[in-house]
């Protein structure tokens, strides 16, 4: 039994569904499936606000009382605003934080005691390259995926003498996410003074993840690795160019990576 959140769009709806075909049973959350609870093609749907505590302990009491306890629990769910870093409303930093970072810590606090009663369990993560390095105009979504990383390192080795193993996804771009959840900050003001090479980077962001990877190639390595005894640790499954960037953001010195980087996306550089 797999739990997956964020399962309505993008890569949480292609994990669950390449999920289903490879013969796991599935609990699809999402708030799209207000109206809509019920078996599917992705699984078994039902309404799920990983922001709100009220509907997170909704999910588990009907998931538990359908199927019992997850083996796995996969948290895809995750929302991305660009914008400046001086630009961005508080309201937007905490909603992006809220979804991506605190709701994935929501939904693994509920799963960790039913795992650790049936001793052993399952928990996917959803990080990104960019938990890995930052992309201008991506600095709430970076910052959020950094705490996802920094948070699944503590629970992977809290939870190893419990026999629940943790794994954290970093996708590169793919070709499956929903412009509904592509928020803009105020950057959008052409008055604003990051207005120009906002513009130019994200038509490229737009433009590396209409032509990204193919997303049900993600939902079948995610399919694979939960079907194992234990769980990597990690899986970047990105284009070899997002590997190489990875490396060289490792081994170059930091201002150089950042020129490159500024360089890629057609900012100015200094
Ligand atoms: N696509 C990519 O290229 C890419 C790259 C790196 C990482 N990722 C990560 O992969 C995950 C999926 O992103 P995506 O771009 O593929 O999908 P997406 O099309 O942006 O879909 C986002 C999903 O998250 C759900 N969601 C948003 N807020 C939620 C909330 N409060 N409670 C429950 N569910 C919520 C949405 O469902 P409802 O609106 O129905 O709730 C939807 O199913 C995210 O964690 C993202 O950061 C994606």
């Amino acid at each position: 039994m797999v739990w997956v959140t964020g399962a309505s769009s993008g890569l949480g709806y292609h994990t669950s569904l390449q999920m289903k075909q490879g013969g796991l049973r599935v609990i699809a959350g999402a708030r799209s499936y207000r109206d809509k609870e019920g078996e599917a093609e992705n699984g078994y749907r039902l309404f799920l606000d990983v922001t709100d505590d009220r509907s997170a302990d909704e999910f588990t009491k009907k998931a538990l009382a359908l199927f019992g306890p997850p083996d796995v629990l996969c948290c895809c769910a995750g929302v991305l605003t660009l914008g400046a870093c001086e630009d961005y409303t508080m309201e937007e930093i905490h909603q992006v934080m809220e979804t991506n970072f605190v709701g994935q810590v929501r939904m693994i606090q509920r799963v960790l005691p039913l795992m650790r009663e049936r001793g052993g369990g399952k928990i996917v993560l959803f990080s990104s390259v960019n938990g890995l390095l930052a992309v201008p105009y991506q600095g709430a979504y970076t910052a959020s995926k950094h705490a996802v990383e920094g948070f699944s390192e503590a629970l992977r080795m809290e939870v190893s003498p419990f026999h629940i193993s943790v794994c954290v996804v970093e996708p590169g771009d793919h070709r499956s996410g929903s412009s509904k959840y592509r928020r803009r900050a105020q950057t959008d003001d052409p008055e604003s003074p990051y207005y120009a090479d906002y513009q130019k980077t994200i038509a490229k962001i737009d433009h590396d993840e209409t032509n990204g990877s193919d997303p049900d190639r993600l939902g079948r390595i995610i399919t694979r690795a939960v079907q194992k005894k234990r769980l990597p640790a990690r899986l970047l499954i990105a284009s070899p160019d997002q590997k190489l960037a990875v490396l060289l953001h490792r081994l170059l010195p930091k201002k150089l990576f950042q020129r490159i980087l500024t360089f890629y996306y057609g900012g100015r550089l200094r």
